[in-house]
């Protein structure tokens, strides 16, 4: 374990579903861990079944749901922790909003920058095809808005890298900020 004190960093995932926040936050936690820091990690799919519990998919649950996690996130950083978040959360402003909460040069926003079609095509939870059939409404990519961000800390190409090198592109940044310690 590290004997210096490092600073607390929130990582933020946002994309599209199934553009692969989950599988990219997921190796990213296992090399934070395995660097010997620990770390929280708050995913959209888990956070609806317990914190965000009842809330639906319209603009204003989505945004409690992100001002939820991001109000956790951020005691988690101010306690000096690292909290890696993974949420759709398409809407800018309460991106903003909780970067604002958190600090900004703590915060760490990630645009996993899959196109609609590849996600669609990949359509693992097959929401993407009841989405199209009409059983789903308000599905985000088809027929609700995704709000890119502009100036993303860094933004991930799933279609030509793997996640294990994306998870590294993100942990190498990390040690890079100095919120990791490099070997
Ligand atoms: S967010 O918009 O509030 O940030 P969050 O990441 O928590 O979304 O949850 C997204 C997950 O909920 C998706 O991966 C999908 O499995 C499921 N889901 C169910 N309904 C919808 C919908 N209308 N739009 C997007 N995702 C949905």
């Amino acid at each position: 374990m590290p004997t210096v004190s490092l600073p607390g960093v929130c990582v933020w995932l946002t994309g599209l579903s199934g553009s692969g926040k989950t599988s990219t936050a997921d190796g990213l936690a296992t090399l934070i861990r395995e660097s010997g820091r620990p770390v929280s990690l708050f995913d959209g799919d888990v956070i609806r079944q317990h914190l965000s519990a009842g809330l639906g998919f319209s603009k204003e649950d989505r945004d409690t749901n992100v001002r939820r996690v991001g109000f956790v996130a951020c005691e988690i950083v101010r306690h000096g922790g690292v909290a890696v978040c993974a949420l759709i959360s398409p809407y800018e402003a309460v991106r903003n909003e909780v970067r604002q909460l958190v600090g900004d040069a703590h915060f760490v926003e990630v645009f996993v920058n899959t196109p609609l079609s590849v996600c669609e095509a990949r359509d693992v939870k097959g929401m993407y095809q009841m989405a199209r059939r009409g059983e789903i409404t308000g599905f985000t990519g088809v027929d609700d808005p995704y709000e890119p961000p502009k100036r993303p800390e860094i933004e991930l190409d799933t279609v030509n890298h793997t996640v294990r090198e994306n998870a590294e592109r993100v942990f190498g940044y990390l040690v890079h900020m100095g919120f990791i310690l490099g070997d």
